[in-house]
Order: structure tokens, then sequence, then C-alpha cells
């Protein structure tokens, strides 16, 4: 078939490990897809900058005119604007959206939702909870015709490495955090993972799809780890316990209720041998009884993994037709306040 376009938006830990496994795999996706994949502009904001392994003649500041001429585009800049008038005006134009950001998810989620189904699009979005972690796709779709009645779990790589260095290496915050940054696993503003802002942005989405209701940000009830000491750390190691950040959504009789905390996990429990920027989550369904994934939550490549599988299931819609579920239809379920969750 006719070639897809595709227009990546944002070239950095994430994007870069987009177009080298687009690179890569192209002759492989192409025979996944049934037409060949080809990037037609990687729009960011300094053309100047060193990009070993990127082709210069790809690289645009004019994001606006880039999405125009593409079938599918890839939002990797991150942040609210320009990324939210991109990602609409490419929904409008008839491009299907693959996304992995969390942070505009969770602010206006349901605008994007609403535009894409509209226009008769895709939007997905595996890459904006848990990294290379098959996540929202299962819960999208195949725990479908399930009722899902809890999901727990480490959502946030950078807070995760950032307590295993404090319990493992006695490592201060600031060090640790400095470390997860120059991995590639925090975001632009690191104080959106230790603040808890970026896991609560994960529940929330987690939340309106396992449950099928908007989540607003304001009912997460949000506490992340700057309180979390060094002594806080060894105590927990001498009672027995690890300390991490876990996310927690559940459907109680009272209504929905999301909360984002720092918690004394046993070292028995599964969730105590998570490491590193790894992240873990268990889902509890009606007739599916307890689920749980496990993986790299973090990363230019692990994410990359999940961009590129969302890029696959968009073109095999554009070539064969058919779409992606929609979020655009949910009721509006009672949401405990985040003061009493
Ligand atoms: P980076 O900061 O490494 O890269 C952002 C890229 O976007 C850069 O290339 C930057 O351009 C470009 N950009 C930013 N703003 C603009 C703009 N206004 N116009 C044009 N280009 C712009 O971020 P990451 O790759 O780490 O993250 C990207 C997205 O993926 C975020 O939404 C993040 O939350 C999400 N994510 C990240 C994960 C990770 O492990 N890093 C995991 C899961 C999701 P320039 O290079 O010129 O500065
Ligand atoms: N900063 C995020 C994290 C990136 O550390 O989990 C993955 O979403």
């Amino acid at each position: 078939g006719r070639a897809l376009r595709l227009a990546l938006l944002g070239c950095g830990v994430v994007g870069t490990q987009v177009v080298r496994l687009l690179a890569e795999q192209g002759a492989d996706l192409a025979a996944r897809v049934g037409a060949p994949l080809e990037l037609v502009g990687i729009a960011v904001r300094d053309l100047d900058a060193s990009r070993p392994g990127i082709d210069r003649a790809l690289l645009t500041t004019d994001a606006a005119a880039l999405v125009e001429r593409a079938d599918i585009v890839i939002e990797v800049m991150g942040g609210i604007e320009p990324a939210k008038t991109l990602m609409l005006r490419a929904i409008a134009a008839g491009a299907s959206v693959v996304t992995a950001n969390k942070a505009l998810l969770a602010q206006d989620g349901p605008t994007l939702y609403a535009a894409a189904d509209a226009a008769g699009v895709d939007l997905y979005f595996e890459a904006a909870v848990a990294g290379a972690i098959p996540l929202v796709r299962p819960v999208r779709e195949s725990l479908a015709g399930d009722k899902i009645r809890r999901i727990l779990g480490i959502v946030n790589g950078t807070t995760n490495y950032v307590l295993d260095q404090m319990a493992t290496e006695g490592l201060d915050l600031a060090s640790a955090v400095a470390q997860a940054q120059a991995l590639g696993y925090a975001e632009a503003d690191p104080t959106a993972d230790v603040e808890g802002f970026d896991a609560a942005a994960k529940a929330a989405i987690l939340a309106s799809i396992a449950f099928h209701t908007r989540v607003p940000l304001s009912c997460v009830q949000r506490e992340g780890i700057t309180g979390v000491t060094a002594d806080d750390v060894a105590w927990a190691a001498r009672t027995g316990h690890v300390v991490k950040l876990l996310a927690i959504a559940e459907m109680t009789d009272a209504g929905v209720s999301v909360r984002v905390h720092p918690a004394l996990v046993p070292t028995s429990h599964p969730l105590a041998g998570v490491h590193g920027a790894f992240n873990a989550v268990f889902i509890e369904a009606e007739a599916a009884g307890g689920l749980m994934f496990y993986g790299r939550g973090a990363g230019g490549a692990p994410t990359a993994s999940a961009v590129l599988g969302d890029v696959v299931s968009a073109a095999r819609h554009r070539v064969l037709g058919g779409r992606g579920p929609v979020e655009s239809r949910y009721a509006d379920l009672p949401m405990l306040p985040a003061s009493a969750a």
C-alpha cells in the first residue's frame, strides 16, 4: 500500500529511541502493517542541538505545519501547550495520534478523546502509563468485558529508583534524583516525579479507563516522596519494610477513590522486589481475579517500545479499516474527594 506518513513531535529521550527503532525495524513494521511507514518530519525547539543518528533534513521548528501532512502524529514533546493544540490540529486534519503525555491526558483527556471520537481517528497512549509495560491496552481492551475493582502499584520509575538508591546505596534524595535525570527517567521538571504529580496523572488515567468515568486530577489524593527521610528508609529496613510510592485506584460503594502516597511495604511482598526504574501494577477484576504487570517503567527505549506498538495499531487501522477504543462516552461516577480518600 501507499506509505503512511509519520510526524514526530519531540526528539528527546523518547523521540530519539522512536527514530532509532523505526529505522532499525522499518521493513518488519511495514510487513506487519501492510504498508511502509515513512518518517516525514521531526519537530524540535533547537535545530542546532547535537543529535547523533538523527537526519537533520527531517528537523523542523514548525510543528503546526508538520502535523498537517501526516497520517499518524507521534507526540513525545511533553507539556500541556503546544502539545494539546498540535494534537487537536492533527486530529482535526484526520491524523491518528499516539502520545506518551500523561500530564496532558490527566488534565484534559476528555477534550482529546471527544475530538478523536468526532473525527473517527485513533488516540493511543500506551506509553503514558508505566513505560514499556502493556497496561493501557489490557485495561482498555482485554479487560473491557470485566469489572475492575482495584488497581494498585508502582507507576513512577524515578521515585522508585530514588527510594531504591536511598535504601541500598545510602544516597540522599537530591543525588538520586540527579542520577534518575541522567538516566532519562525523570520528567523535564523532576518536581513532577518527586511530588507525586506524575504518579497521580497515571493513576487518574488508569482509573478513568478502568472504571469508565472521568477522573478530575483535583480528586486524586497526592503525596510525593520529598518528606521521606534517610531515617525513615533506615527505620523501614530495620522493621522488615521498604518505602514505596504507591498509586491506588478503587471502586467503592461510595464512589471512585484515587490516591498516591508513600507506603511501608513488607520485604516479603512482591512490590518490595521492584527495583530501579521498574514499575509493577496489580489489578483486581471481578471475573478475572488478580492480575500482575511488571517491567521497565521509564527510559527511552522501553517507552519507545510502547509508542511503536501504538503506531503499529493505528497504522493497521489506516490500512485495514476499523479503529481503537473510544473513551468519549464515559458516565460521570461519583468521585470521593481527595481529602476523604
Ligand atoms: P525530553 O525533554 O527528553 O524531550 C522533549 C523533546 O520535545 C525535545 O526534543 C524538545 O526539543 C521537544 N520539544 C519540547 N517542547 C517543544 C516545543 N514547544 N516545540 C517543539 N519541540 C518541543 O522528554 P522525554 O523524551 O523524556 O519525554 C517526552 C514525553 O514522554 C513527555 O510527555 C514525558 O512525560 C513522556 N514520557 C517520558 C518517559 C521517559 O522515561 N523519559 C516515559 C514515559 C513517558 P529540543 O530537543 O529542541 O529541546
Ligand atoms: N518520569 C516518569 C517516571 C517517566 O519516572 O516514571 C515514565 O512515565
